[in-house]
């Protein structure tokens, strides 16, 4: 297929790198192309686990182009730790990473303010990753404050970091007097020096540079010659900033929404989108999650799925599958098949839960609510599925599956109303039964 993308249907987390590793090698390109550092993309090769945050994960296979699109906001400090780890791995990272110029810099600022607004929001926190996407975001947005990696190299780049932290430095003052010094502001301890910022990031840029690219106009040019492009989705369609559970949301169009705006790549090229879904549900951070077993339940699906965030070592939020929220994802996002994640954490349930509708202020609702206070009054209507006992790790063909594992994913496909190409019963590349 020549444009195939790789969409979370959920919070995250979905077990997105596995596949995109696994189907990279049909593939001749592959891309990141919104989100930065808050991904953790976990891909496991011949037993040995790689977590990646910048990197495409189609580097693991030497022939085939990685790009990372100018909707990344990209820490260099971070990609460049990441190459360096690859490298030292013994993973090929030369020619076959391409940075896009028009990616958006983070900045130290970027850090603080992801810190100040976390904490002094008001209400619940969104618990950001802290890794500065938000405020980056905000400043291309913005654009009197933004960098682009292309003007790393640029003669006026000392001029115009003078130029933010100035402004940026009276906006701390500003809030930190607003506080009257009654509120510690988390992370305005630290200095803001231009010349230092200056110095440490020319050294970035000389690093970068042998990456950095024209990456539209390579896309472009793919999708004249019908090269085969595979797009690698951060996050899940429902941290989208657009159509997600606003505001405990990431800052980016993470459903299938983001991938021409993020890559520059026209929509029509797209010819199938796969939707990623876990077996149960996760989220990590604020916001309501209706399906979340906070008991005995939840915790066994984190004790077996080993669920803690892969960038935060936060332990994640587990529950039951939210049939209605994957489907508003699914719609959303465009799919043609479903990838069903992780069956095997199941195994061991005598009954297995999925929600098919809310009750919302006495009213049964099957959609999923765009408004958050709606969602956070949503009681999940249960449907009761019998469970297997039988660990399922070692089974290649869906035939050898246990029945009532079978007859789950089946209802997953009915109530989606679209075909399970996948099912994955490990982190093992071998551990995927395709349909
Ligand atoms: P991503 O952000 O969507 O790429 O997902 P993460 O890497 O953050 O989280 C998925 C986790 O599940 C990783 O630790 C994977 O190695 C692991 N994993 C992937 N597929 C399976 C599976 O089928 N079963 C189990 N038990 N673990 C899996
Ligand atoms: P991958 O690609 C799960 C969540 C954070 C927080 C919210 C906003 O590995 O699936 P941000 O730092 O983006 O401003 O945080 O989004 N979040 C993720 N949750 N997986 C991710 O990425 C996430 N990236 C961000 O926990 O709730
Ligand atoms: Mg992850």
């Amino acid at each position: 297929m020549p444009g195939t993308a790789i969409i979370g249907l959920q919070w995250g987390d979905e077990a997105k790198g596995k596949i995109v590793d696994l189907l990279t090698e049909q593939h001749e390109i592959v891309v990141r192309y919104q989100g930065g550092a808050n991904a953790g993309h976990t891909v496991v090769v011949n037993g040995e686990k790689f977590k990646l945050s910048l990197i495409p994960s189609g580097i693991f296979r030497p022939h085939v182009q990685c790009v990372i699109a100018g909707g990344v906001v990209l820490s260099p400090a971070a990609v460049l730790q990441e190459i360096n780890s690859l490298l030292k791995q013994g993973i090929k990272i030369d020619s076959n990473l391409f940075i896009s110029n028009r990616a958006h810099v983070i900045f130290p600022w970027h850090h603080i303010t992801d810190r100040m607004f976390n904490n002094i929001g008001g209400g619940e926190p969104i618990g950001t990753t802290l890794r500065g996407i938000g405020p980056c975001y905000e400043d291309k947005v913005g654009r009197a404050l933004a960098v682009r990696v292309g003007d790393l190299y640029k003669p006026d780049f000392k001029k115009r970091i003078e130029h933010i932290i100035g402004v940026k430095d009276q906006l701390f003052l500003g809030l930190t007097n607003h506080c009257d010094n009654t509120m510690r502001i988390p992370g305005l301890d630290m200095e803001l020096d231009a010349e230092t910022i200056y110095k440490e990031y020319s050294n970035y840029a000389e690093q970068l540079r042998p990456y950095v690219a024209d990456t539209t106009n390579y896309l472009l040019d793919a999708v004249d010659a019908d090269k085969h492009i595979l797009f690698e989705g951060a996050q899940g369609s429902l941290l989208d900033i657009d159509h997600g559970t606003f505001p405990y949301v990431t800052s980016s169009n993470s459903s299938g929404t983001g991938i021409s705006s993020g890559s520059g790549v026209p929509p029509h090229f797209l010819k199938k989108i796969i939707g990623i879904a876990k077996a149960y549900t996760t989220r990590v951070g604020g916001g309501p999650c209706p399906t979340e077993q906070n008991n005995d339940i939840g915790k066994r699906i984190r004790d077996r799925g080993n669920e803690y965030g892969t960038v935060t070592k936060r332990p994640r939020r587990c529950g039951w599958f939210d049939a209605v929220a994957v489907r508003y994802s699914a719609r959303l996002s465009g799919i043609d098949t479903l990838s069903i994640m992780l069956l095997d954490v199941l195994s061991g349930f005598d009954f297995l839960q999925i929600c098919i509708a809310y009750e919302i202020d006495g009213q049964r609702i099957e959609y999923f609510p765009g408004d958050i206070d709606d969602l956070r009054k949503a009681v999940p209507i249960y449907e009761t599925l019998p469970g297997w006992q039988e660990e399922i790790t070692a089974i290649t063909k869906y035939e050898d599956l246990p029945v009532n594992a079978k007859q789950y994913i089946k209802r997953i496909a009915e109530l989606m109303g679209k075909p399970v190409e996948i099912v994955s019963v490990g982190p093992d590349r071998l551990q995927t039964i395709f349909l």
